[in-house]
This record gives C-alpha cells, structure tokens and sequence, in this order.
C-alpha cells in the first residue's frame, strides 16, 4: 500500500512544498486549507506528474467544524504515514494592538488544530508500528522574542512535540518540531504585513522553502525532536542558549531584525 501524507495549510508556501517533495517520494496526498482553487491546482499538478493519488479537503481550523472534518478524514483512511500540522499565521503589532478574534484564531490553528490532528493519527500510526509528525514551529518559539501571541504558540508546539516523543521511546513513530529562521513564503505577504519589504532582512537570515522542506524531511527519523533548518539559525539559537543569552538575543534582534520595520523581531 502506497504511503500516505496529510498536510494543513498545503495551499502556499511550505505546505505546497511538503506536497511536492512527498509526491516525489511517492505519497499519497490529502490535502488542505481554506483556498480550495489552490489545493486543487496542486493536486492536478502532482497527480499529472507522479503516479499518486491527491485528495483535497478544504478546512478552516480556525473553527470547530474545520477541524472535525479533518479529524473524521483521518478516522476513515486506510492509512496514515505522516501528518504535517504546517497550517498558520503571524500578526503584527503589539499584542494589545491586534485584534482579539486574531489571537483567538491563532490559538485555534496552531495549538488546538495541531494537538487535536496528532491525537487522531497517533493510534493508527502506533498500531500500525510507524509513522511521523511533523509541527512546524518557528525559531520565533526558541529565541526569548515573544512578545505577541506568535512566538508563544510555537514555543507550545515544542514542547508539546517534546513530551509526546518522549511517551513514544522505542517506537518508530517520531514527532518533529520544525523550527525555521525567515523563509520566503507567502507568510509575509498578507494583510497584516502591508508594507513588510523583505529586503528590510539581511539575505543571509531568508531561507528556501524547498531547502528547509527537504531538510525537515531527511532530519526526522534520525535527528533529535526540535530541528532547525540553516546553519546561521543553529548558531543564533545556540548563541542564545549562553549565559549572556540576552544580550547576544538583543543585539541580534537589534541589528538584524529590527531595522525601519520595528516589528520584523517579532515575526518570525
Ligand atoms: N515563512 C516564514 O518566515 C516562517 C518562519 C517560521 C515558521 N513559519 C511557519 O510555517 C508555517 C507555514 O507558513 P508559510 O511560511 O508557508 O506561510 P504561507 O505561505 O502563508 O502558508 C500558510 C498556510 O496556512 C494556511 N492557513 C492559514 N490560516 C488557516 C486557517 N485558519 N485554516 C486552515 N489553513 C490556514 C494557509 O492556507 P489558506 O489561506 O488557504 O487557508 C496557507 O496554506 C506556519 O505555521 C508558519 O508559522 C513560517
């Protein structure tokens, strides 16, 4: 039986390219977000290029239904080789700025989506004697710059991926918590960034979706719970692990991802 893989927010950036690289590999896709016109030019796209099969479910899982839905898809395949919880958003400003029904939604689609998602594949896949979970998180969630909402959920799903794996120890089921630096997606282009301009980021700092994808995915069954993507982000995150953590964090947010746009430290 072919593999299977279901990835949330698969609509854009590296979602889509999850998609790609699991359809190279020969997986069987379900795929979903809300955007239903792109989830199916994806699937035809990949199904007219690999021999794979690409089923979409379109979700909101900001929302209650959006979630059982896909909870009720997983509870009827026949298979599930690896769930990506990618599904997300950043907001900008301080967090008393934005608005309540955004952080409501962000708690929903990176906290409760992810956990509710895992706890329906993880039976199958223990049965079964195998299988993956890929949270992506964000360095936003290691480095100590978080101060809206963002930075915190993806410090939950750390630690949540961390104390799941640790209830898995000699099962091949392995959970990743996949922390990326600034990547070129389409993160920063919605309305809450009006006026971001990457360039305001050095180019060492921006990483490639298809990069940090292919890395993510080679890293999980061998590497520790908690991967970050790039050299340049390891050695920040290490740097920040030191005593004068701090400082060095400042200095770096400071420099590298404050410049004219004084929230950038944030949006990681
Ligand atoms: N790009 C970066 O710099 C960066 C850095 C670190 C971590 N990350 C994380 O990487 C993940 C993927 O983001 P990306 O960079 O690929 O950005 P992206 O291109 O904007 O993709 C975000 C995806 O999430 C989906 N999504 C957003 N809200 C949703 C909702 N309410 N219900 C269902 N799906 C929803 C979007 O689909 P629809 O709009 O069609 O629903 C889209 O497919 C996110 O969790 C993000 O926090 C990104």
């Amino acid at each position: 039986m072919p593999k299977t893989a279901l990835i949330t927010g698969a609509s854009s950036g590296l979602g889509a390219e999850f998609a790609r690289q699991l359809a190279a590999q020969g997986y069987d896709l379900v795929l979903t977000a809300r955007r239903l016109p792109r989830l199916e030019a994806l699937a035809q796209e990949l199904q007219a290029q690999f021999s794979i099969s690409a089923q979409v479910l379109p979700a909101d899982l900001s929302t209650r239904e959006g979630m059982e839905r896909l909870e009720e898809c997983i509870a009827h395949l026949p298979t599930l080789d690896l769930l990506v919880n990618n599904a997300g958003f950043g907001t900008n400003g301080p967090f008393v700025d934005v608005e309540r029904s955004a952080h409501d939604a962000m708690l929903q689609v990176h906290i409760t989506a992810a956990v509710r998602l895992t706890h329906a594949a993880l039976p199958g896949m223990l049965a079964r004697g195998q299988g993956g979970i890929i949270n992506v998180a964000s360095v936003a969630g290691i480095l100590p710059i978080r101060s809206e909402l963002y930075g915190s959920t993806k410090a939950f799903l750390i630690i949540f991926s961390q104390a799941v794996q640790s209830q898995l120890r000699g099962r091949e089921v392995h959970i990743q918590a996949l922390c990326p630096g600034f990547t070129v997606t389409e993160f920063h282009e919605t309305p809450a960034f009006a006026g971001f301009d990457r360039r305001q980021i050095p180019r060492w700092l921006w990483l490639d979706a298809s990069q940090v994808v292919r890395d993510s995915l080679q890293a999980l069954p061998r590497r520790a719970v908690v991967y970050i993507p790039g050299g340049q982000y390891r050695l920040i995150a290490l740097l920040a692990r030191l005593p004068l953590a701090g400082a060095i964090t400042r200095f770096v947010g400071d420099h590298f991802f404050a410049n004219d746009h004084p929230r950038a430290k944030e949006i990681v």
